[in-house]
């Protein structure tokens, strides 16, 4: 099973992704690209570190999604390296008609609460704010509405008193790269 990776910055989960690939654990999925709309994301560097191609899609005017015209060249980049699955890790525009129509079913997102409790941005902060005693992160296909596709799997995360911020995005994180890896190791054993 073949996966694309879109993401916009650090790249922490798509290298959580490719280590585990490296090591024979993510089942039968293979990263065969990573597309980034940042030119700067550190993301890009995992290319030359795991030897895929990674590249810069020019994103376009908006600053939270992408025009139909660069959907589209997404579309023909992720169609080139025979996706059979598209995983965005981290990846910070909102996905419309052109990718959604263009890959049905075949598009999941990792996002960090427990939804459907704080979609959208700044979910840590937010649950954090607001006392939560616990919070966590989850896998989902991607649909129309915002982090409201069916959800694949998720992980829990506790809040202790003693957490700050900083420490909760750390404990996020590591469930994180465990969960999306996992969540792709599954989905590539049912797949045919
Ligand atoms: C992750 O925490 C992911 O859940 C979040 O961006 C971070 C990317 O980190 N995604 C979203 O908020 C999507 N709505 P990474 O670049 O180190 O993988």
């Amino acid at each position: 099973m073949n996966i694309v990776l879109l993401g916009s910055g650090t790249g922490s989960n798509a290298k959580a992704i490719l280590e585990k690939q490296t090591q024979g654990l993510l089942g039968k999925a293979r990263v065969t690209g990573i597309i980034t709309d940042n030119p700067t994301a550190r993301i890009l560097t995992l290319g030359d570190s795991y030897h895929v191609p990674a590249i810069h899609i020019p994103s376009g005017p908006f600053k939270t999604k992408l025009t139909p015209e660069v959907e589209q060249t997404y579309v023909d980049h992720i169609r080139a390296w025979s996706a059979d699955l598209v995983v965005l890790a981290g990846f910070m525009r909102v996905v419309k008609e052109t990718l959604l129509n263009a890959f049905p079913g075949k598009i999941i997102n990792l996002h960090p609460s427990l939804l459907p409790k704080y979609p959208g941005l700044h979910s840590v902060q937010r649950a954090f704010d607001a006392g939560e005693k616990e919070c966590g992160c989850t896998v989902h296909y991607v649909n129309a509405v915002i982090d409201g596709g069916d959800i694949i799997s998720q992980s829990r995360v506790r809040i202790e008193k003693e957490d700050t911020f900083t420490t909760l995005m750390e404990k996020v994180h590591a469930a994180e790269h465990t969960l999306l890896p996992e969540a792709i190791r599954k989905l590539s054993l049912e797949f045919r």
